[in-house]
Order: C-alpha cells, then structure tokens, then sequence
C-alpha cells in the first residue's frame, strides 16, 4: 500500500497530532475492489448497537495483535457466552464518560470479514503510521477494529456516535476509514487541541479548532495521536436525496500491551 500512496505519514503525525489521508486509489485493482465489496455487505448487516438502541448506531467489534519484531497481524478470538453467543469485550476506562469503567461486549465481525485481505492492509497501513518507545515493540500492540454505521431513514431522526461531544480515546492512536456516505446531512469530523475534550461543539473556542471536514469517499481517511488532539464527529440527519441517510465506518485503534500486576 505504501508504494501507492509514496511517503510514510508518520511525521506529520507525530508533529501535528492527526493526518488526512486517502486510501481509495486501493480500490483501483480490481481484487481489491471484490474484497471492499464484501467490507460493505459486512456494513450492510451490522446489528444494532445493543447499548443505545436509540442513536440509530449499528455496530462490530473484533480484536487483533500485530507482533512488531516480524509485522504479523492475528485476530484474536471471541469470546463465547454459556448460551453460545459469540461476543468481543471493549473497555475504554474513563475515557468515554457515557460508559465509565464499563465494559461493553459487541458481536464480533465475521469470519469473512476477519480474512478478508484488504482490511489486514489497512490495519497494517496505519500501524505504520504510528509511533513507540522502542521498549513498547518488544511486545504486542492491540487493534480494536470498529465497523460502526449510523443510519436514519426518518427526518426527526439523529444518529449520533458514542461520546456525543469532543472527546479523547484513551487508546494512543486511532485511525478513521470511511466506508461508505449517502445522503448525509452532518457527520463532520472535527479535530481540536486537547483541552477541548469534555466540551460540546458549540462550546470550543474557535482558536482551538484544528480542522474541520468531512470524509465523502471510500477509504477517505484521518488518523488520531490521541494524547495531541481531541475529536469528534458529530450527529447524521437525513438529507434531500431520497433514500436513507447512511455513514459507514471502520476505526482503528492501536494500544500496547502493559504488564501491571498489583
Ligand atoms: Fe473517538
């Protein structure tokens, strides 16, 4: 992938605090776009979000390592529920105050999703963009990998993300692809300095906005170093084109393995 798209990112991550990038010149072979076809089918019948079943958010989640000494990505497995449901847990500590301390569980992606070898690509492709204490890459990094889709077919309707303000991850990095945009009004990404998490939009002095934008595209894309900047996208209304409002995307997120035993 880095061979389309010519120099790494990384050091304008690592300088600015996010990056904006597109992947969609991928999808110009004809494998990849076969493989980007069964990304959005995997959208196409994501389950609700069983946590908000109000914010029109539907939802996958699944876990991988990459071993940094030899560049492998493994999946790791799900977690299986005594009646046989198969579950993925999601923990983000304090960071997102909607769910403090919590632990959320989502269905998992699908096999066919987890093999598929342009998200390996992509998962890949970020984690070359990110950065270390070389001490960190004597052990594994954990990705989060979210399919997250908000959808609303009705005019008062609002699908909004989880937190619904500006907000800081927790996690160091984490990468936004989209998927797919369709008669969307909102859904604007916006990246500010730190301080602002916590606040709402409306509440950000505009001195503290660092950009502004939306990702139209597929494989439009921006990246997060999460102790530099703060985000947040906000809420999707239904436009004037006809059809269902529909923003689909996959967010990555890369943490390093802690050993901490009390
Ligand atoms: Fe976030």
């Amino acid at each position: 992938m880095k061979t389309v798209l010519g120099k790494s990112k990384a050091a304008a991550l690592e300088e600015t605090g996010y990056i904006r990038f597109d992947l969609s010149s991928e999808l110009e072979h004809p494998g990849s776009m076969e493989q980007f076809r069964q990304l959005l089918q995997e959208f196409a019948e994501l389950p609700l979000d069983p946590y908000n079943k109000k914010a029109h958010r539907y939802r996958r989640y699944s876990r991988g390592i990459i071993l940094p000494w030899t560049k492998e990505f493994h999946w790791l497995p799900n977690y299986q529920t005594s009646d046989g449901e198969q579950l993925c847990e999601y923990f983000q500590g304090t960071y997102n105050a909607e769910y403090n301390e919590e632990y959320r569980a989502f269905s998992p992606l699908s096999e066919a999703t987890k093999q598929n070898p342009l998200l390996t690509k992509i998962i890949m492709y970020d984690y070359e963009q990110t950065f270390w204490d070389r001490r960190t890459l004597t052990m594994p990094i954990h990705v989060g990998v979210h399919f997250v889709k908000m959808l609303v077919s009705d005019p008062h309707a609002e699908s909004v993300a989880s937190p619904d303000h500006v907000h800081q991850d927790g996690e160091p990095f984490t990468f936004c692809h989209l998927v797919e945009r369709s008669n969307v009004l909102g859904g604007t990404n916006l990246i500010a300095t730190p301080e602002s998490a916590g606040k709402k939009r409306e509440e950000i002095k505009p001195d503290h906005i660092l950009e502004e934008f939306e990702l139209n595209h597929p494989l439009e894309s921006y990246g997060v170093c999460d102790r530099m900047v703060s985000h947040y996208v906000s809420g999707v209304r239904l436009g004037t084109d006809g059809g269902v409002a529909v923003r689909s995307a996959i967010l990555i997120d890369y943490v390093p393995t802690v050993i901490s035993i009390p």
